[in-house]
């Protein structure tokens, strides 16, 4: 079975967010299943130098952008079972700052989707993929390329796609001058039934309609997206295709993510050792970020884009109640500025409850998974979500609310059974998160059950083999013929 993933960021080249975790450790799972994997990515000016000297030249070629025709090269690297592919051209990809929100992006990610169907024709004949495996809106144009322009062509007429949805909010919307500028298509795909949404162009809805298959990153999501709370006014599209839509649970990839190796901790430390472990990580945490050293105040870890989509609302309506608990509150990240403001501002006035670091730091992120006691996460909605995943590993409990993969992942304590992994609120509502909030702090304070707990979190096991599996399986679904 030979895949090709076309996405737009993947670790350790480029990230911005989940998907890149994703993309960079899915693949060597479905490798070491048996798969033959290639990933295909921009080869964006931000990836670091040490990777591009290893990059090898391998071709360069024609790409057509509409009626423009672009230059392009194709650059390889190999690492861990999986061939990288990256697609070079300096004009789209070379920018400074950010790699998405360019006044082009429509053009760039028209010409991406398109070389990766140019490289189609270039490879070996050995190498034509079976499978392309797309990932949200920035390749929703390469399913629909594929079937217009592409598939009566000899080495195209099997290829089948997969579109995954990691986060239906952001769509690529476009007006609908692209069509034939940029997509090279006619008024006759522009229909509400083929590319047009609402007027515009919607390259999610694009790969939507055209994929072979749907798949998006937690059962719960999967079912949440078919309803207009969840639906981002693609609702009905998704419906039309329930029969095709299925719902895979992301895993994690314990080589990256284990307090028993991570090299940003000051001791490392597994199931059996996490209680004196995570009290020297608490203890550093509450001193590199200038909190009162307190083994016995709880201590709660948000580590966060702060937007909309994550919560930060509701934590931002009952900070004054935090204030009045006896917890500690770390918070990490950065976006909407009206946000890190905020932040910024509570850990100033209240320096003995709140720390906050704006802005993004690896080794600081994965030392307050570790020094945490419990790990905030009140998305509005959640396609999967890692960091769940990673505090549960940790041994911080997660409080979230029930949505999507927090839904899918989380088992909210039972004070009668015991059992549980973390702590959970049903509904959208600040008053239920602060309660989530305070029934944590209770059963923190009955220590034998709060590190039963624990021990019940950092057992779970998330790993990616499991997904991989339903992704071959889905795989084979739609490419019956192929080994
Ligand atoms: C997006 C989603 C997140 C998911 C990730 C990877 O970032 O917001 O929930 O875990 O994609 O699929």
């Amino acid at each position: 079975m030979k895949v090709w993933f076309a996405a737009t960021e993947a670790t350790p080249f480029i990230k911005t967010g989940g998907l890149a975790d994703v993309v960079g450790s899915l693949p060597l799972a479905l490798a070491e299943e048996g798969a033959e994997v290639s990933v295909i990515l921009p080869n964006y000016g931000q990836i670091k130098e040490q990777y591009k000297l290893e990059m090898e030249f391998l071709f360069d070629f024609i790409v057509p952008v509409g009626w423009r025709q672009q230059f392009g090269a194709v650059l390889r690297l190999k690492q861990d079972g999986v061939t990288f592919y990256f697609i070079d051209n300096e004009y789209y990809f070379k920018r400074d700052g950010v790699i998405y929100g360019h006044y082009d992006d429509a053009e760039r990610f028209a010409y991406f989707s398109r070389a990766v169907l140019e490289m189609v024709q270039r490879v070996e004949e050995s190498e034509v993929p079976d499978i392309i495996h797309c990932h949200d809106w920035q390749t929703g144009v390469l399913p629909a390329f594929l079937r217009i322009h592409y598939q009566h062509l000899n080495r195209y007429h099997d290829i089948k796609t997969v579109f995954t949805i990691h986060n239906l909010q952001y769509q690529g919307v476009f007006p609908e001058e692209v069509l034939g500028d940029l997509l090279g298509l006619s008024h006759e795909h522009f229909t509400a039934d083929g590319i047009a949404h609402n007027g515009l162009v919607n390259y999610m809805k694009a790969g939507l309609v055209h994929a072979n298959q749907i798949t998006t990153v937690s059962p719960s999501y999967r079912d949440e997206i078919m309803d207009p709370y969840y639906g981002e006014t693609l609702e009905p599209v998704l419906q039309h295709r329930a029969v095709d839509v299925r719902g895979i649970l992301n895993g994690i990839d314990y080589r990256q993510f284990s307090p028993e190796t991570d090299e940003h901790l000051v001791e490392n430390y597994d199931v059996k050792t996490a209680e004196a472990g995570k009290a020297v990580n608490k203890a550093a945490l509450q001193e590199e970020l200038g909190l009162p050293i307190n083994p016995d105040v709880p201590l709660f870890g948000f580590v966060s884009r702060l937007v909309d989509q994550k919560g930060i609302d509701l934590l931002a309506h009952i900070l004054p109640d935090l204030f009045e608990l006896d917890a500690q509150f770390i918070i990490l990240g950065s976006g909407e500025a009206e946000y890190e403001g905020l932040f910024q501002h509570a850990s100033t006035i209240r320096p003995d409850k709140v720390a906050s670091y704006i802005g993004f730091d690896v080794g600081l992120a994965q030392r307050i998974y570790a020094g945490s006691d419990a790990f905030l996460m009140p998305s509005r909605f959640e396609p999967c979500g890692l960091s769940q995943l990673i505090s549960m590993k940790y041994g911080s409990l997660p409080v979230v609310r029930e949505t999507g993969g927090l839904r899918d992942t989380v088992q909210p304590f039972n004070q009668f059974t015991l059992e549980g992994n973390g702590f959970s609120f049903s509904n959208y509502n600040a008053q239920e998160f602060l309660d989530a909030i305070k029934r944590t702090i209770d059963t923190y304070h009955d220590k034998p059950v709060f590190q039963h707990l624990i021990e019940t979190a950092m057992e779970e096991d998330f790993s990616w083999i499991r997904s991989a599996d339903e992704y071959l399986a889905l795989y084979r679904l739609i490419a019956p013929s192929v080994d």
